[in-house]
């Protein structure tokens, strides 16, 4: 009888040796946490399909800003949920849009966290798509127009910068848009700000239940013409290759979970900051089984963000970050 000389128990047999040797520690400094504003006074009503995700109005938002400061997260990513959409995402822009007065709000309770804004218009178009829309009379169809989107991109991101945002996170997917965004925040004297350019979106079904708490999903056709084909990775690259050239700070892949790979190729082939998202199905998943009993929740929760920052992910965007905040503390 021969016996292992090679034992990989020995570094596992005690919680302090395993504590050692862990090659991936999560914190609660990963973590960037989304926060649904909307207008109105009043207003906490929990999303259907994301269980402890809310929308909020401005009034009821001061106390959930003390709760993440409380918690240890250092980040919110803001959406805005705005009552008034018409074709060409007017309120996107707004100097007093709902975006940009719950930004200067959160800099005034909080002036230390990081507020990030997400950069579209999706939510604030009656269509529903995250640019305007060209129709061509002659074929009688309709596309999404990139490049008359990019002046309203860059005026949404600048409205944003002005308004406080340390961030500006623009989700669009429209060809330019990290050139443009930039160009105009610097004209407009921000050229401190960051851009946290969502690089790598995929059209994804995971975006289904953030679609229902944002009121954005499209009135006819769908993403595909902007976001990217679920099958593809070398695209992935060429991308986010190109978010580098026109000057972006960080890279996200969006969503993660089916995604680590692409996470690991963007990680290796570029030396930003890569971000990862969490996205709400990702997230309705883990909280529908949870309520059947089916799963551990904290130690699904705890395993599946770990895992995103192994495949590589710096940062990582979810509705998850204050639980798991709360859980890293052990409690
Ligand atoms: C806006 C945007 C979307 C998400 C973030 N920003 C939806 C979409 O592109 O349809 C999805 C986030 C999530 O599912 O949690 N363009």
């Amino acid at each position: 009888m021969t016996f292992p000389i090679t034992r990989h128990r020995r570094l596992r047999r005690t919680a302090s040796i395993r504590n050692m040797v862990r090659e991936t520690q999560l914190t609660v400094n990963d973590f960037i946490y989304p926060i649904f504003v909307t207008v109105g006074t009043g207003v906490k009503e929990e999303i259907p399909s994301m269980p402890g995700v809310y929308h909020l109005s401005l009034d009821l938002l001061q106390a959930e800003i003390e709760k993440v400061v409380a918690s240890g997260v250092q980040s919110i990513l803001l959406f805005g949920v705005p009552h008034d959409k018409d074709a060409v995402g007017t309120s996107a822009y707004d100097h007093n849009g709902i975006v940009q007065e719950a930004t200067r709000a959160v800099k005034t309770w909080a002036p230390q966290l990081v507020v990030v804004a997400d950069t579209c218009l999706c939510q604030f178009t009656d269509h529903g798509h995250c640019g305007v829309i060209h129709h061509d009379e002659r074929t009688g169809t309709a596309e999404v127009d990139n490049d008359a989107s990019l002046e309203l991109l860059v005026k949404t991101a600048v409205s944003q910068a002005e308004a406080g945002a340390d961030i500006i996170a623009p989700s669009n997917m429209m060809d330019g848009f990290v050139s443009a965004i930039r160009e105009g925040l610097d004209e407009a004297g921000y050229e401190m700000v960051p851009i946290m350019s969502y690089s790598v979106k995929y059209a994804s079904a995971f975006y289904g239940p953030f679609r229902e708490a944002a009121h954005s999903t499209p009135q006819f056709g769908d993403r595909k013409t902007y976001q990217m084909d679920p099958a593809n990775v070398r695209e992935a690259l060429r991308e986010a290759e190109a978010d580098v050239v026109e000057g972006a700070d960080m890279l996200m892949v969006k969503p993660a979970l089916a995604y680590l790979d692409v996470l690991r190729m963007v990680k290796e082939h570029f030396d930003l900051p890569v971000v990862a998202y969490n996205v709400s199905a990702e997230y309705s998943m883990v909280k529908a089984a949870a309520a059947n009993g089916w799963i551990d929740e904290r130690a699904v929760v705890l395993e599946t963000l770990t895992g995103m920052k192994r495949a590589g992910a710096d940062i990582i965007i979810t509705y998850h970050a204050l639980d798991a905040a709360r859980w890293l503390k052990g409690e």
